[in-house]
């Protein structure tokens, strides 16, 4: 079957999208045929563990390091602590191997890897060139690519760059700091003259939606050779003053009817969240699509929520998908519910917290949110 056909089983858009590229970049070709090969096993992996009663995700999201160089306005791995955790607490690059090996043997077929700053994590592309029949995303602030890891990067073929910009240079570097935007576009034009599979992760919030409504923009994405976009709605981890970042309802709405344009006509993949997620019945965490391990190891349903019941220092990986906590988020569909808000984990951020104390879970660097929560069960018992 040729790529285009086996593409389009898949998605009609990745099809228009990637065949072209792959066209033109032909040391890829090979590498396609193995990892549709792996796809197509990864897949009846899942499909046992789904009559076994349990979910295996397609993706893991490993947040492999909390060590970062920028700071980020409103980031939702500062908001939620994982670039607080103990730096002696975090995984070492044999324990991500094993974990990685595990949920290759469970049906796991792609890593998103973020962080924290990926490229600050020694080793990270030894991931990639190992696990050569997976796919890895590496999301990265474009800053950190040292000139050794251009070089892995150019040989390796299941691996795809994307790049988070915010907007002009004036909406990047407001929101991630002076001079980050022309090193992310540095970084982009380097990725795409070595051939790497590159593209961009937008943070859409009030601030710069007006900019990424205008379809100009995403054909100069298009002339730089940038072929994937992720546009994943601002979600303020914590109820203060960055929610007034978030989009409206009535902008919410435009900018969905944007992205299905733009799908429609222009030859870039994008990726929009939640849009996309609603598609799939709401939110795809807690196994459903996706799994997300923090840097020290525990388990979470998704990077921007702080609750897990399993550690991979100690548990497996099949212990944690198999959990009463990933199970009973999954069955309190109300949960999944994004309800005017970005993430349906944080719309229920209380009742998801005090769902999985009573599964036995945890909140992870949460001490006195967890002491708070277990004095009002207590006082409740009482009264
Ligand atoms: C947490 S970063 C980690 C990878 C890398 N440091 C980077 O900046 O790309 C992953 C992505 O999440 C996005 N992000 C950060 N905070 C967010 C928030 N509150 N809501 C939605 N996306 C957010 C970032 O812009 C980035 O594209
Ligand atoms: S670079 Fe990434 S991890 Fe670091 S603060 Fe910015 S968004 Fe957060």
């Amino acid at each position: 079957m040729g790529i285009k056909t086996t593409l389009k089983l898949v998605d009609m858009n990745m099809a228009k999208v990637f065949a072209p590229w792959i066209l033109r970049h032909p040391k890829y070709f090979l590498v396609f045929k193995k990892l549709v090969k792996s796809f197509k096993k990864s897949l009846v992996l899942r499909n046992k563990a789904k009559e076994e009663g349990y979910l295996v995700p397609p993706f893991m999201i490993l947040s492999i390091t909390k060590q970062c160089n920028l700071h980020c306005v409103g980031c939702y791995a500062a908001e939620v602590g994982t670039l607080d955790i103990e730096s002696s607490s975090q995984l070492k690059i044999d324990e991500w191997r094993s974990i990685i090996k595990e949920a290759n043997d469970l049906g796991v077929f792609a890593y998103i890897i973020g962080g924290g700053e990926p490229f600050l994590f020694p080793g990270l592309l030894e991931l990639s060139k190992e696990f050569s029949e997976r796919l890895f995303i590496i999301f990265t602030n474009g800053t950190a690519i040292k000139e050794d890891d251009f070089k892995v990067l150019k040989k390796l073929k299941n691996t795809a760059v994307i790049v988070s910009l915010e907007g002009d240079r004036e909406a990047t570097d407001f929101r991630r700091g002076k001079g980050v935007y022309e090193k992310a576009l540095t970084t982009l034009k380097r990725l795409n003259k070595i051939g790497v599979l590159n593209g961009i992760s937008v943070t859409i919030n009030g601030l710069n939606y007006e900019h990424w409504m205008n379809p100009q923009l995403i054909d100069s994405l298009i002339k730089k050779g940038i072929r994937i976009g992720f546009f994943l709605e601002y979600i303020p981890s914590k109820k203060d003053i960055t929610s007034s970042l978030m989009l409206t309802e009535q902008e919410r709405k435009a900018f969905r009817a944007k992205i299905l344009e733009y799908r429609s006509n222009k030859r870039i993949y994008l990726i929009h969240s939640p849009g996309d997620e609603e598609l799939l019945g709401g939110c795809v965490s807690a196994g459903r699509g996706f799994a997300h391990i923090t840097p020290s190891g525990d388990l979470t349903p998704c990077p921007v929520s702080n609750i897990a019941s399993h550690n991979l220092k100690t548990s497996t990986l099949e212990e944690g998908l198999k959990s009463r906590l990933f199970k009973v988020i999954r069955e309190n569909e109300h949960l999944l519910e994004t309800e005017g808000v970005p993430c349906a984990l944080f719309a229920h951020k209380e009742e998801v917290e005090e769902l999985a104390l009573s599964v036995g879970g945890y909140v992870i660097n949460n001490k006195e949110k967890l002491i708070e929560i277990k004095q009002v069960k207590k006082s409740q018992k009482v009264s």
